[in-house]
């Protein structure tokens, strides 16, 4: 059975909910004292890995409409997407703001110091490039480049994963099964990456 339009609308408003919930949650928690003895870094670690999450999200949705034959399905692939961009965007803020006073040559330096840093700004980069081209009429515009850009959302969930275990100091399972997690959704899309090594083999 198809999934209808009411469906996906139901779909898209659970997502909302989900993305609601879980801002109010961490709300709750600075408001009432819950975090650890140092709350920036837990802020910053919440809405880091929430982004990966809506990432990893993101990319499942493809796998799985084409597994279960649901091609409107599809459609929530942005709306994960922008949410995925605005907590990374919360993300970077927190880090800005409260780890450096709004201190932007501190931010460049640290950026070009710690190669952590690096890849989580690249990444955010290509998020950022990703969501603002995911608006109908520059998608229009841009034709064939738009479909070629945003095959970097591979490379995007490749190093966030990366960031993620570059930045964790102790404990490493955790992101290990987001690395594996990751690796498992870029098999999904090895005949496209097989066709990429064929089209550089030609050149
Ligand atoms: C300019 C961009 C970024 C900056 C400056 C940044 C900065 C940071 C910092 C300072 C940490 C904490 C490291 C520590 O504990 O000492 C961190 C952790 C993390 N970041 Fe980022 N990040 C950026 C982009 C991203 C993006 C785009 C993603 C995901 C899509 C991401 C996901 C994560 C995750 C999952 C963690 C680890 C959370 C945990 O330990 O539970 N970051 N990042």
């Amino acid at each position: 059975m198809k999934i209808s339009t009411n469906a996906l609308l139901l779909i898209k408003s659970l997502i909302h909910l989900a993305s609601l919930c879980t801002f109010l949650y961490l709300w709750y928690l600075i408001d009432q004292d819950l975090l650890g003895a140092d709350p920036v870094k837990d802020m910053i670690h919440f809405l880091g890995k929430t982004g990966l999450n809506y990432l990893l999200l993101t990319l499942t949705i493809t796998p799985l409409a084409k597994r279960f034959r649901q091609p409107l399905l599809m459609r929530t692939r942005r709306l994960l997407g922008l949410y995925c961009f605005f907590w990374t965007c919360l993300h970077l803020t927190t880090f800005l703001w409260l780890e450096l006073n709004w201190e932007f040559s501190l931010f460049i330096d640290e950026v070009i110091k710690r190669p952590y840093l690096s890849l989580g700004a690249v990444t955010w980069v290509i998020l950022l490039l990703l969501s603002i081209t995911s608006i109908t009429a520059l998608k229009k515009k841009m034709k064939k480049a738009w479909f070629t850009l945003h095959r970097f959302v591979y490379l995007a969930v490749l190093l966030a994963t990366i960031h993620y275990y570059w930045a964790v100091k102790s404990g490493l399972t955790e992101p290990i099964i987001y690395f594996i997690i990751c690796l498992l959704l870029l098999s999904t899309r090895r005949s496209y990456f097989k066709s990429l090594l064929l089209s550089f083999k030609k050149r």
